[in-house]
């Protein structure tokens, strides 16, 4: 039987590579948005208005949790229901973290536990810190100014948003990852004005960064529109913590695909047009 994969989040960081990924497989694409007359998705792939939810005939679903911030519950029942096989969830690293208060933490946690209950297969990807987070400098670099930034000895280890996709792909087509939980990481522990000095390099225009408090930090992310405070403490609290023990770079990419994760420095070069 041919594959039907439902993709929601089709549009998003990673659900675009995922959905390239499938259609290069072979596989039949079945692709969730708000507004299919801009989501601009490649041909062959069947494109459903997010709220619609069209589950007859998919095998498999990509569940991407910015999408079902209601809840799964729904979706959950009504995949069972459609005898839908797997769900692979973009879940988050953060997920490991045994603190009660971090809300990103405790987010997924319930997500994943509605799907393990639910009976059907499952992977959880759970990558860290994207490297596409960097998107969010665009404007800034483009206009010569100076990336603000707290923590500037803080590490991450940032990943290419088409190595989660690989992964992701794998978990929907192939049984290998059934029941898995694959942390997922970029190759190398870097800084954010590291970060920044590669993007200005793959652009050919030298970019700055520029320490701020972390109070500054925090009254500048809770103006963006749907920054939560849990969420914005949470993030800040994995900067300061990444200080004192940076993260390692997981194995699991390069054990899934067969070949090593790609860099930050790669990632800027295939983004650098996004900065000019
Ligand atoms: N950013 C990170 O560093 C990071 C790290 C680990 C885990 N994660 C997790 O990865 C997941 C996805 O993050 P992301 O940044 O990749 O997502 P995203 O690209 O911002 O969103 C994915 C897509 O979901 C749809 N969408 C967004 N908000 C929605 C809403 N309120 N209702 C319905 N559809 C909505 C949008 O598609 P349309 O506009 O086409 O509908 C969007 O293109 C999150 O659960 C996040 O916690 C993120």
């Amino acid at each position: 039987m041919r594959l039907m994969i439902l993709v929601t989040g089709a549009t998003g960081n990673v659900g675009r590579p995922v959905v390239d990924e499938l259609l290069r497989a072979g596989a039949k694409v079945r692709a969730l948005t708000r507004d299919p007359a801009t989501a601009r998705l490649p041909g062959g792939v069947e494109v459903a208005h997010t709220d619609t939810l069209p589950l007859t005939g998919v095998t498999a679903i990509f569940l991407n949790p910015a999408v079902f911030w209601g809840g799964v519950d729904d979706l959950l029942v009504r995949a069972v229901d459609h005898r839908v096989r797997r769900v692979v969830m973009l879940s988050t690293s953060a997920a490991l973290d045994p603190d009660p208060s971090n809300e990103i933490a405790a987010h997924h946690r319930a997500i994943e536990r509605a799907i393990e209950e639910s009976g059907m297969e499952w992977t959880f990807a759970r990558p860290g810190e994207f490297a596409s987070n960097a998107l969010a400098w665009q404007q800034t670099i483009r206009a010569g100014a100076a990336v603000r930034g707290p923590y500037a000895a803080a590490r991450s280890t940032p990943i290419h948003e088409r190595d989660i996709a690989s992964v992701v792909a794998r978990a929907l087509l192939t049984d290998e990852l059934v029941g898995t939980r694959p942390v997922l990481s970029g190759p190398e522990s870097i800084t954010a004005p590291e970060m920044v000095r590669l993007i200005g390099e793959a652009t050919g225009r030298p970019a700055r960064f520029e320490e701020i408090t972390p109070e500054e930090a925090r009254t500048e992310m809770l103006a963006h529109p749907h920054m939560r405070p849990g969420v914005v403490d949470a993030l800040l609290k994995l900067r300061a913590e990444s200080v004192e023990h940076p993260p390692e770079p997981s194995p699991e990419v390069e054990r899934v695909t067969g070949r090593p994760a790609r860099t930050f420095a790669s990632w800027a070069v295939d983004h650098a047009a996004d900065f000019r």
